[in-house]
């Protein structure tokens, strides 16, 4: 197991790139099992989250090699005529994004049985409006032994309309994907509007679906008989990028994030020009610049086009250091505050009641060993360490491996002071 080390309080300057954006290539790379043949998937960033994916695809018979040189940012997926419909619990206890593979193979195959992925550290992360929606398109789930065991009596889903309670990106994900080869056409309302989910409907459009309105919060889908293989590259990490120009405004610093889409990020520019950070479009990104102390800002989460609740963490940091107290709330998950006791041990003045965070800034923060607790909340202790006086020693950094590629390499050439060690 690796930790991180990193001796803060170096100014950092630079330029760093963004890669492609994990939330978009979990669910375009599940797609791939909608259609036979050979898929060309690009941009997509070599994490373990991306790894387990292809260990999971591989399982049901597919062949899943990322390229070498030139192309190693692409993965190629070549899919059988016939899978093992299984994602079994060691490979979805990981990674609970696995359940994106119910869709596509009730849609293709009639059949799945596909493990509950387990509880998660930020929540208790539901699949109920998964489940609600495939079963409207009418697929027959049942849980039994920790797996949902579903299957279409009918041999083909059929369009529906279909309203989920509460927005979902992965429950909208999966139930897009399942309704594109849906006999009919399926309505689908309350969707979420996340970038991702408009990525995959391109992707799935390239593969000759017929989808309109991703991306807006009512998606209609007229089946098909039948998909082709994709070559389709997924967007821009918009949570990396964030994590970066958040680097960018802490006080002293100037980052230029490239590969970026700013039109992603609204809402995190906004609260990072509320704070005094100066944010300027520049050639391929955004340049962001901290000045002095940051300002106090208040900052609710909520899903897109609102504050991403995968900023909540890192933005937490630039406010710790605020010259006065800001409100942070967090409305879409349950228990994402875990970094809050790591970032009082590096001296930060928080204090949490239910979903709101009361973040009372301080003049600095000093260095000292801290534990990861899930992807987010480990990128936001590492930004705490840049800008902490003294050494921070990042633990448990496989949580940020899952979905930062190698963040160490890309800081350095910042100026930060980082290096990963055997724990
Ligand atoms: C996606 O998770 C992202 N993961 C998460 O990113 C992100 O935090 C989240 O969306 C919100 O933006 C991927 O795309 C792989 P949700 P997802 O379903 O789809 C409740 C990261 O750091 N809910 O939109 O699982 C749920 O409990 C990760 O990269 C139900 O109640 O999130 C939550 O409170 C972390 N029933 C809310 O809805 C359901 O069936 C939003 O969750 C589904 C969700």
């Amino acid at each position: 197991m690796d930790k991180i080390l990193i001796e803060g309080g170096v100014p950092l300057h630079g330029t760093v790139a963004v890669s492609g954006a994990k939330n978009a290539a979990l669910p375009v790379v599940a797609a791939a099992l909608l259609a036979e043949g050979d898929h060309r998937i690009g941009n997509v960033p070599d994490l373990a989250d991306v790894r387990t994916l292809s260990r999971l695809l591989a399982h049901m018979g597919c062949r899943v090699e990322r390229g070498t040189g030139d192309s190693r940012d692409s993965v190629e997926v070549r899919v059988p005529r016939d899978v093992r419909p299984e994602a079994p619990y060691d490979l979805v206890r990981t990674m609970r994004a696995s359940v994106l593979v119910l869709g596509p193979l009730l849609a293709r195959w009639g059949r799945a049985r596909v493990s509950l992925p387990g509880g998660c550290a930020i929540g208790a992360r539901p699949i109920d409006q998964h489940l609600r929606g495939l079963a409207a398109l009418g697929a027959e789930l049942r849980l039994e032994h920790g797996y949902v065991e579903a299957r279409v009596p009918r041999g083909r889903l059929s369009g529906t309309t279909f309203a989920f309670d509460k927005e979902t990106v992965t429950g909208t994900e999966n139930v897009m994907m399942a309704a594109v080869l849906a006999e009919g056409r399926t309505v689908l309302e309350s969707c979420a509007r996340e970038p991702e989910v408009s990525d995959l409907a391109a992707a799935l459009v390239r593969m000759g679906a017929r989808i309109e309105g991703a991306g807006t919060h009512r998606i209609q889908v007229d089946g098909v008989e039948s998909l082709r293989p994709v070559a389709h590259a997924v967007i821009p990490d918009r949570i990396e990028a964030g994590t970066f120009l958040v680097a960018g405004a802490l006080p002293g610093n100037r980052v230029t994030v490239t590969g970026c889409v700013p039109g992603h990020l609204e809402a995190l520019l906004e609260k990072l020009r509320a704070v005094g950070a100066s944010v300027v479009p520049v050639a391929g990104g955004l340049e962001v610049a901290g000045g002095g102390r940051p300002r106090p800002v208040d900052v609710k989460t909520a899903p897109f086009p609102g504050f991403p609740t995968d900023m909540q963490a890192q933005m937490m940091v630039l406010l710790a250091l605020a010259d006065g107290s800001s409100e942070v709330t967090e409305t879409v998950f349950e228990n994402r505050y875990m970094h809050v006791l790591e970032l009082r041990r590096l001296g930060a003045d928080i204090s949490v009641d239910g979903r709101v965070a009361l973040v009372r800034g301080v003049r600095g923060l000093s260095g000292a060993p801290v534990m990861a607790s899930d992807l987010r909340a480990s990128a936001a202790l590492v930004l705490a360490g840049l800008a902490a006086t003294g050494v921070t020693e990042v633990r448990r950094v496989y949580h940020l491996d899952r979905g930062y590629e190698r963040i160490e390499q890309k800081l350095a050439p910042l100026g930060a002071r980082i290096r990963r060690e055997k724990a």
